[in-house]
């Protein structure tokens, strides 16, 4: 057994996911096909949920961020662990909704809730909804007032701390179309706006900082403004912040310009949150709230392997080979919409020497239609299986059928047993909306 990236490759030379060779995977459920390392994903729930535990005698909830990658078996795998969700729009609550998960324990954000999703949120019995806009909180007291109910509310409120993978700096004035800004009083002005609706309750504030953060003190620094505004308001109006989200955020590996973080390390963006947050609520003699965090990428970033055949190779001599793959910007849209970079190995031939630098191409009609870029790989032949690394979060939930491509399968690997958790889409699922017009028959 050899390791690769993180990665084992068995004695036949080929890449292991979650105990399975990834050939005898690409063969059996065709490729492209998404991989998920289930007891990868159930690690990292574990490892949040035991840091809250032990840092924080258990006092907050683990929201699992479901827009990284929504399907019904992962709403049971987070409702399993014991852990919470967070939701953006009705379509993520049906799924979770219809995966039985405990919707008590479910977060909705959206700067932009639609009515109706508001009230498929209400009448599924959602936990908890986080206002973001004035007219989200009139919309929502009003459709729980017609129904006699109370529901629970936290505020999106924008500390003003920007994170980028390394640093974190403090905007004065920020500039995002969500929540309310802590230092010019927004924040302060809509938390009284909503403490006064009859029909809802005010139980604290969220906030979400960024994404793909490695370092802790960006978490810390949130902590700090957060408590600011907490102390600030509670001397105001003697409002106490029972529950403070502070998003999610943590950053994963996808190349060796990224740190490579253990399971066990990532506890240490909890250590460091909850460290911070208990000496600052101390500083202030303020009760500590229960703490909620929202990990996504983390969860199921690194858990996830897409596999790819390798069709059509062209070297462009003095410029560029390109490697053709029967994927693209359809399943693996990063690349196009951010220049994301990637790691690949070939999952048939996991020990072969990198020999040349490679640019992993969809199939799409469209230039820009890259998997990678400047990949290193051994010489790269027709046929090969390419297995492109990390590709758990925002790849299957940005999926589209652009040039009427088929989404692809994912399954789920234990053990060395692969279940498929989301078919692959058919002919039939590329025109089950199409309608064709009487007048056009
Ligand atoms: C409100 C909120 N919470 C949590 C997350 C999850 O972030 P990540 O997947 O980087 O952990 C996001 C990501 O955009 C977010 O917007």
């Amino acid at each position: 057994m050899n390791i690769l990236a993180g990665r084992r490759i068995n004695e036949r030379g080929h890449l292991e996911i979650g105990g399975a060779d990834a050939t005898e995977l690409a063969q059996t459920f065709g490729t492209p096909l998404y991989v998920f390392d289930e007891m990868q994903i159930r690690s990292m729930c574990r490892i949040y949920k035991k840091t809250i535990a032990e840092e924080y005698d258990g006092n907050g909830l683990v929201l699992y961020a479901s827009k990284a990658f929504s399907c019904m078996a992962m709403y049971k795998i987070a409702a399993q662990e014991g852990i919470g969700v967070d939701v953006v729009s009705a379509g993520e609550l049906y799924t979770a909704v219809q995966a039985g998960f405990p919707v008590e324990r479910a977060y909705m954000h959206g700067n932009n809730k639609l009515e109706k999703e508001l009230i498929f949120a209400l009448e599924s019995g959602i936990g908890n909804i986080v206002i973001d806009a004035y007219s989200e909180a009139d919309k929502l007291n009003e459709l729980c007032k017609e129904r006699g109910m109370v529901q629970n509310v936290l505020i999106r409120i924008n500390p003003g701390v920007e994170a980028h993978t390394h640093h974190a700096v403090q905007t004065a004035t920020p500039d995002s179309k969500f929540g309310f800004a802590t230092q010019d009083g927004s924040a302060a002005k809509i938390a009284k706006y909503v403490m006064a609706k009859e029909n809802l309750r005010l139980k604290g504030f969220h906030c979400h900082i960024g994404s793909q953060i490695f370092e802790k003190s960006s978490f810390a620094l949130a902590v700090d403004k957060c408590v600011d505004f907490m102390a600030q308001l509670q001397a105001e109006t003697g409002f106490e912040t029972a529950e403070l989200n502070l998003g999610g955020g943590y950053g994963i590996w996808y190349t060796d310009e990224d740190a490579k973080v253990s399971v066990e390390g990532y506890a240490e963006y909890l250590k460091a949150i909850i460290a911070e947050l208990k000496a600052k609520t101390a500083q202030y003699g303020l009760k500590r709230p229960k703490l909620l965090v929202e990990p996504g990428r983390s969860i199921v970033g690194e858990a996830g392997t897409t596999l790819y055949t390798v069709g059509a190779i062209k070297d462009i001599p003095g410029i560029k080979k390109y490697v053709a793959v029967d994927g693209g910007m359809f399943e693996a849209p990063r690349y196009a919409l951010y220049g994301s970079k990637y790691t690949a190995i070939l999952a048939n031939r996991a020990n072969d020497k990198n020999e040349e630098i490679v640019t992993i191409a969809g199939k799409c009609c469209e230039s820009g239609d890259i998997v990678a870029a400047n990949v290193p790989l051994p010489k790269v032949n027709t046929g090969d299986i390419l297995a492109v690394l990390s590709t758990g979060a925002y790849h299957y939930s940005m999926a589209s059928n652009y040039n009427r491509n088929f989404i692809p399968a994912a399954v789920l690997v234990k053990e060395g047993n692969a279940r498929v958790i989301i078919k692959a889409q058919t002919f039939a699922d590329l025109v089950r909306n199409d309608v064709i017009p009487e007048d056009l028959q």
